[in-house]
């Protein structure tokens, strides 16, 4: 694997000018459209060159909005012959809150969602944070790259902190982006699928990874600085019309029954208007529904509103129902087994573990020798 060929336009040079924040994330997101553009065409062509690294922090099971939104694309890369490199974030769960929670169900239901929705643990390496500790270890060159104003200016990490209420920050929420770029740096990935929010830890992810190759590898590149690969804004709501959060209760997961499933549609919110139309500025709640319809059964969610037409809203909510039951059938059948059999499960998470393992001790060997300390 090579890093990919495409031009490179790092803004975050150790010698380039201090941005406002503001300005920054501006540039970066007009630049990772367009790379992301490019890097679209490259992976039509030449997927073997690329590595993915992404993840989830272990916090509950997955839903329809990871689903549709990060992990049908996972599945898509994976089956491009992209090598993809998979964390179970379980470190980072510890970021902005007290308690981990029940890390082994929830590492396990997330194993299970992986694999059902299509992530095949023989050419996808699934690992957990906590087992690599090589990983864990670049974190101390790694800081020793960035300055503290840097840390403090993170836009992700202020609105998480300001989400957290009050509590006060903690080192390793003002840390976590030096943390995700061992993350990404460990396997060398070359290519990061991400929203927006995350694109201010990979700016970050870039700038380590050329500081180190200028200040500890003589310019050699031990690392090479990864792409953003933006994923296309879907953007799925809740029953509620708000944001799909575990917390808010509005979520329709993966594990659900079909029975569940019908019954959060249910309780849907749309509006008084029985004609269905597709108007997602005027109408967000029924363009939602219209919207998850279409991505779950292939349609268009225009096209889907004036097939309902005067059905209203309980004829809507018949039809989303259903194209997400038939979409997800096959992925629920498959993780009832996979439920079914934990030891299969565990298999593979030691499996991936091993692995990334081995490639984590691999860079850190490397890592040791750039900075002169290999002592015997
Ligand atoms: N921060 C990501 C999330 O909360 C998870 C994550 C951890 C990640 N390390 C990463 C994503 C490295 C991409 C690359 O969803």
């Amino acid at each position: 694997m090579t890093s990919a060929a495409l031009p490179d336009d790092d803004i975050l040079g150790a010698d380039a000018p201090e941005l406002t924040s503001q300005e920054a994330v501006d540039r970066s997101l007009t630049t990772a459209q367009t790379r992301s553009a490019e890097i679209e065409r490259a992976l039509a062509k030449d997927a073997g060159r690329f590595r993915v690294l992404t993840g989830d922090r272990p916090t509950g099971r997955l839903h329809l909005g990871h689903y549709l939104g990060t992990l049908a694309n996972r599945v898509r890369l994976q089956d491009a012959g992209v090598e993809t490199v998979l964390l179970i974030a379980d470190y980072q769960v510890i970021t902005d809150r007290d308690d981990a929670g029940p890390l082994v169900e929830r590492v396990r239901d997330l194993t299970a969602d992986y694999l059902a929705a299509g992530i095949d643990p023989e050419r996808t390496t699934i690992f957990t944070h906590s087992a690599i500790p090589a990983l864990n270890q670049l974190m101390l060159p790694f800081l020793s790259l960035v300055t503290d104003s840097e840390l403090r200016r993170n836009p992700t990490v202020k609105a998480e902190n300001e989400a957290a209420g009050g509590r006060p920050m903690s080192g390793l929420l003002l840390t976590y982006p030096v943390h995700q770029a061992a993350d990404i740096l460990f396997c060398k990935a070359n290519l990061v699928p991400v929203g927006k929010d995350q694109l201010p830890h990979l700016e970050l992810t870039r700038a380590i990874a050329r500081r180190f190759n200028e200040r500890y590898a003589g310019g050699r590149s031990v690392f090479p600085a990864p792409d953003a690969l933006l994923s296309e804004a879907v953007n799925v709501l809740g029953v509620d019309g708000q944001k799909m959060s575990k917390s808010k209760r509005n979520t329709v997961d993966i594990a659900m029954s079909e029975d569940e499933t019908a019954k959060q549609f249910k309780r849907a919110v749309t509006d008084s208007d029985r004609h269905i139309t597709y108007d997602p500025v005027n109408r967000p709640e029924v363009a939602n529904l219209l919207m998850i319809a279409a991505l779950c059964s292939g349609g268009d969610p225009a096209v889907l509103a004036e097939e309902i037409g005067d059905g209203g809203g309980a004829s809507l909510k018949r039809v989303v129902t259903e194209a997400v039951n038939e979409r997800l059938r096959p992925i629920r059948v498959r993780r009832r087994e996979l439920e079914a059999d934990p030891a299969h499960l565990q298999r593979v998470l030691a499996d991936g573990n091993a692995r990334a393992n081995e490639i984590a001790e691999a860079t850190l060997a490397e890592v040791r020798e750039a900075m002169g300390m290999i002592y015997t």
